[in-house]
């Protein structure tokens, strides 16, 4: 959700603003600007709407050989998307990217007299509040954004120019992220670190409160309150590899294609299969705290809330007096709930930079309960903000829907709750299954989507033309479904909910006829009889049934089985998420959609 570039060196400042905008793409975005600076201070400001393909054409025909600029990809939040709400914003000298929300800018723009405001930004507005300040160059850049920033309620990521000083750029982070490329005679500003590879390895993290004065050779940080701050260089642990297609003709395909590595990383070091235990250093939690613990709250938003409520049924099954939340976090941060003595929350995020969830996070922090991150970015804010954390390690995750963080996410949250109970003293006989199914996981992941790639591309034409699906599911299968039919949703536009069998003669049971299909997952296992006789219903009124399952001897009349011959049981609804994103993934294709960059959406929800 909206990135932000910036460069200020000795090369073509043009050419690493697009570059990096490429990069940030995926973010997702509806509009994208630049603004570049030659030495004098003449500006070019080019923006358009839509893709950064047609911003590079436009760029074309304004070819500039500055060493400085500043550039932005914005996802609408006031405004529609349109060149003039495009940013950079400029007004006076001031030259403005932003991300976030100002959310007293009403009130900021009645307060700023003479100014003529040209889009319907709140970002336009802080722009006119810092030129208020700078008053043509009297005050310094950094001292006019200060000023501006003390006036402001709301989220911002910021970089700021002014025509009157062109080799420097002022950043600054309230709630949204900002890095700083720290290369030879050049610095560079990003508001995710994978803009900057390929140019440096070295980056400070911002953090909120910060402002930073940055010119090609000096990096000067200080809080709002003037307080000097001493930078951390560290060091980016992507590389350019883990961002590339590699050969997939899509992130989302190579995503899924991943999994068996991207849980083998998740797992490594963690799962011993000589004394069949789990050992997690990241929680920093110590055995007398892991005993006492009694309740957990996962807190999560679209598919980290999904994996959140998977692992939820596997700890309550193998962990004794323990109850398990797992909330929504932009409805959490809200509702006045208390949270009991020996509590653990788990913060659960791919981007670590959810603004819902990261809220979530410093509320709960208020009440004193340890906080423990399930996050896949590294070095992002929820990452550092947690007391303690299980890093997945997936690698970057580049499509807008989440695939291998899910399945990692839930795996690492199953063995937060085996670390509990190995504390608690759980038998060993009843944690191991589940320790013996995880360190299995990967080869098997292998095997189904060796197995299934294919199969589902072509079930995906005989079901694409529907509008309508319903994911069905019960137990672990539940979350499963609600992840399998959120996947279908976010790509393939086709309307999919999901529901518990149990559920289906509460009303859903209403909906089935032609226009709909069921996807009905059925893992062996105590309730799969239940969950059969349910299939068995939606039958008998002519619904569309396309079954998944692991169970060896399946003879129901639906329309499609997907069948799974694994060794995993507990497990296997984690296989059969597999196939719902294979599903969903050809569906999308089939219809030709950007499957990528949804439309409307973005990967890291940075605003609430
Ligand atoms: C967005 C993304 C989803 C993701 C959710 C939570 O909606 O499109 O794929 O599951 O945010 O993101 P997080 O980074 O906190 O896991």
């Amino acid at each position: 959700m909206c990135g932000i570039v910036g460069y200020v060196g000795d090369k073509n400042a043009q050419d690493f603003l697009v570059s990096g905008l490429k990069r940030l793409e995926y973010r997702g975005y509806d509009s994208a600007g630049v603004a570049t600076f030659d030495e004098s201070g003449k500006a070019t400001l080019v923006k358009t709407k839509g893709k950064i393909a047609d911003l590079e054409s436009k760029l074309a025909r304004e070819r500039r050989e500055d060493k400085a600029g500043i550039g932005h990809t914005r996802w609408a939040t006031h405004g529609e998307p349109s060149e003039v709400n495009a940013h950079p914003h400029q007004v006076g000298d001031i030259y403005l990217v932003h991300n976030g929300i100002i959310e007293n800018y009403k009130e900021l723009k009645d307060q700023l007299k003479g100014y003529e405001f040209k889009s319907e930004t709140d970002s336009e507005v802080l722009a006119a509040l810092i030129d208020s300040f700078y008053k043509n160059g009297e005050y310094p850049l950094t001292n006019a954004v200060v000023q501006a920033l003390k006036l402001v309620k709301g989220t911002y990521g910021i970089a700021v120019m002014s025509d009157k000083n062109p080799d420097e750029i002022v950043v600054a982070r309230a709630g949204s992220p900002l890095v700083i490329g720290v290369g030879h005679g050049e610095t560079l500003i990003a508001s995710d670190a994978s803009a900057l590879l390929g140019h440096t390895k070295q980056a400070i993290y911002l953090n909120d409160g910060e402002i930073a004065t940055v010119s090609k050779n000096s990096v000067e940080i200080k809080t709002l309150n003037a307080e000097p701050v001493s930078a951390k260089v560290e060091e980016i642990e992507t590389n350019l590899a883990a961002i590339q297609k590699d050969g997939y003709e899509h992130f989302l395909l190579k995503e899924i294609m991943e999994q068996p590595e991207s849980l083998k990383e998740t797992l490594r070091g963690r799962v011993n299969t000589r004394d069949w235990m789990v050992h997690l250093g990241g929680p920093g939690l110590t055995e007398g705290e892991l005993r006492k613990v009694k309740h957990l709250v996962i807190v999560g938003c679209g598919t980290a809330y999904h994996a959140g409520l998977l692992a939820a049924y596997y700890i309550e099954q193998f962990t004794p007096e323990i109850t398990v939340e797992v909330v929504i976090a932009s409805e959490y941060r809200y509702r006045q709930a208390y949270i009991p003595r020996d509590s653990v929350a788990l913060i659960v995020s791919q981007s670590g930079e959810t603004a819902d969830t990261l809220a979530c996070l410093r509320e709960i922090k208020k009440q004193g309960v340890p906080t423990i991150g399930i996050v896949n970015a590294i070095g992002s804010t929820i990452a550092r903000e947690v007391d303690g954390g299980t890093y997945v390690h997936v690698g970057p995750e580049i499509s807008v829907a989440s695939t291998k963080a899910f399945t990692s996410q839930a795996v690492a949250m199953v063995m937060f709750g085996l670390t509990i109970a190995q504390a608690k003293g759980v038998r060993s006989g009843i944690l191991r299954p589940y320790i013996s199914e995880i360190a299995k996981l990967p080869e098997e992941i292998k095997r189904v989507l060796d197995e299934f790639n294919e199969p589902m591309q072509e079930m995906a034409q005989k079901y694409k033309d529907y509008d309508h699906a319903i994911y069905l599911g019960r137990d672990t299968a539940y979350p499963t479904a609600m992840e399998g039919a959120l996947k279908l949703k976010e790509i393939s536009y086709i309307d999919a909910n999901a529901y518990a069998f149990g559920e289906l003669k509460h009303g859903p049971l209403a909906l089935v006829d032609d226009r709909f299909f069921e996807f009905a997952l059925l893992p062996e296992g105590e309730l799969y009889d239940k969950a059969v006789s349910n299939v068995q219903e939606v039958l008998a009124r002519g619904g569309h049934v396309i079954a998944v399952t692991n169970k060896k001897e399946f003879d129901l009349p639906v329309e499609d089985v997907v069948k799974i011959t694994t060794s995993i049981e507990l497990m296997a609804p984690i296989l059969m998420n597999l196939i719902a994103q294979l599903f969903a993934y050809y569906i999308a294709v089939g219809k030709g959609y950007d499957v990528d960059q949804p439309r409307n959406l973005a990967k890291s929800v940075t605003v609430e």
